[in-house]
């Protein structure tokens, strides 16, 4: 690549161990359940995760659709996060797709629930009331810089479930980050989660895809509602193919990309004009401010560091002077000191 792009983790493009194997893959129809390579890499996920299947669909939009759509019937309610993927990213996706209602609590700092919030949020069989089926987290939570969400949680979620007859979804877009924060496998991570989803084309690399894990007849179910979404991939497994790297290969060299976002955040946080909160830099999130001390607003700094520096990185949607800046598999520690390099020059000048 020619240029830096530090704007997501979704930017990078596939290795060049994965395009042989997308090359090489040996294929089928999947939608008659016949692609060698997209059966491998569903088996291996269900494995990795602990679950018993899996399935693998296009986005982790789709995913997320999936799962909702499969776990409620319309007219129920889901409890999830104000500032969850699924809530303000998702074009609504829940509710239009699928006449899911969704109860949308307060995130606190630590990306979790006050769970007194939680149990006040189920409701309880009235004639009137939508029911509450469905209790969806996120992990890591993008709303909250990336941070990983404690298994302890997860698990206090997962009780109230269990006690109230409701379900759980992990929205785990980042959920390998998550697991690498905090030291614990996914399978134990989300051992008391019904279903999550997770992205291979995030810090995991791979070009397109994201998987499903939960239940065997869940799964079957999902596979149906997949198939209503326009989701149903023939020779899929050209996909699978860097899939399957990404899930064998990449999911256990995301400390680095973690250890190169503290680089970056200490980096930045030594250069007049700029600010950080290093105590929010968890995973491979660096949330940074331009203050007003810098000599540049937001739009010049991105602009000049784009076509001087050949540096991608915008203000973070929404608003004025943020910006986030993701590392990932093409972020190596030499193209990190690149970067603070080229920020101390922009902001100099
Ligand atoms: C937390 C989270 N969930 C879901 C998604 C959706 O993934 P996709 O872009 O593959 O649809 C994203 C995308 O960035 C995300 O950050």
């Amino acid at each position: 690549m020619d240029y830096i792009d530090l704007r997501s983790d979704t930017v990078s493009q596939p290795t060049p161990a994965m395009r042989e194997a997308m090359a090489s893959a040996v294929l089928g129809d999947d939608v008659y359940g016949e692609d060698p390579t997209v059966n491998e890499l569903e088996q291996q996920a269900a494995e990795r995760f602990g679950k018993e299947a899996a399935l693998f669909v296009t986005s982790g939009t789709m995913g997320n659709a999936v799962a909702l759509l499969t776990h409620c019937k319309r007219g129920e309610e889901v409890i999830v996060g104000k500032d969850a993927h699924t809530v303000r990213y998702e074009v609504g996706g829940m509710a239009a797709m699928g006449g899911i209602m969704p109860y949308a609590l307060p995130v606190q700092a630590d990306g979790t629930f006050n769970l007194d919030e939680v149990r006040a949020a189920i409701r309880f069989p009235n004639d009137h009331f939508p029911t509450t089926r469905l209790i969806c987290l996120e992990n890591t939570h993008g709303g909250r810089a990336g941070i990983p969400v404690s298994k302890a949680f997860m698990d206090d979620i997962a009780q109230i479930a269990r006690e109230n007859n409701l379900l759980t979804h992990v929205d785990g877009a980042r959920i390998f980050n998550a697991a690498t924060a905090l030291k614990t496998p996914v399978a134990e991570l989300c051992e008391n989660m019904d279903s999550v989803t997770f992205c291979l084309s995030k810090g995991l690399g791979a070009p397109v895809g994201s998987i499903l894990v939960g239940k065997k007849a869940f799964i079957k179910e999902a596979r149906r509602t997949r198939k209503m979404l326009g989701g149903g991939m023939r020779q899929a497994g050209i996909l699978a193919a860097a899939g399957l790297i990404a899930l064998n290969e990449h999911s256990t060299r995301l400390e680095q990309d973690h250890q190169n976002a503290q680089k970056l955040a200490h980096g930045l946080a030594n250069i007049p004009g700029i600010r950080v909160d290093l105590s929010k830099v968890t995973t491979n999130f660096v949330f940074f401010d331009l203050t007003d001390e810098a000599s540049l607003d937001a739009p010049t700094f991105s602009k000049r560091l784009n076509a001087e520096y050949n540096i991608r990185i915008s203000p973070y949607p929404g608003y004025k002077s943020t910006f986030r800046a993701v590392t990932h598999l093409w972020i190596t520690e030499q193209v990190v000191d690149q970067v603070l390099q080229a920020i101390r020059e922009v902001l100099s000048a």
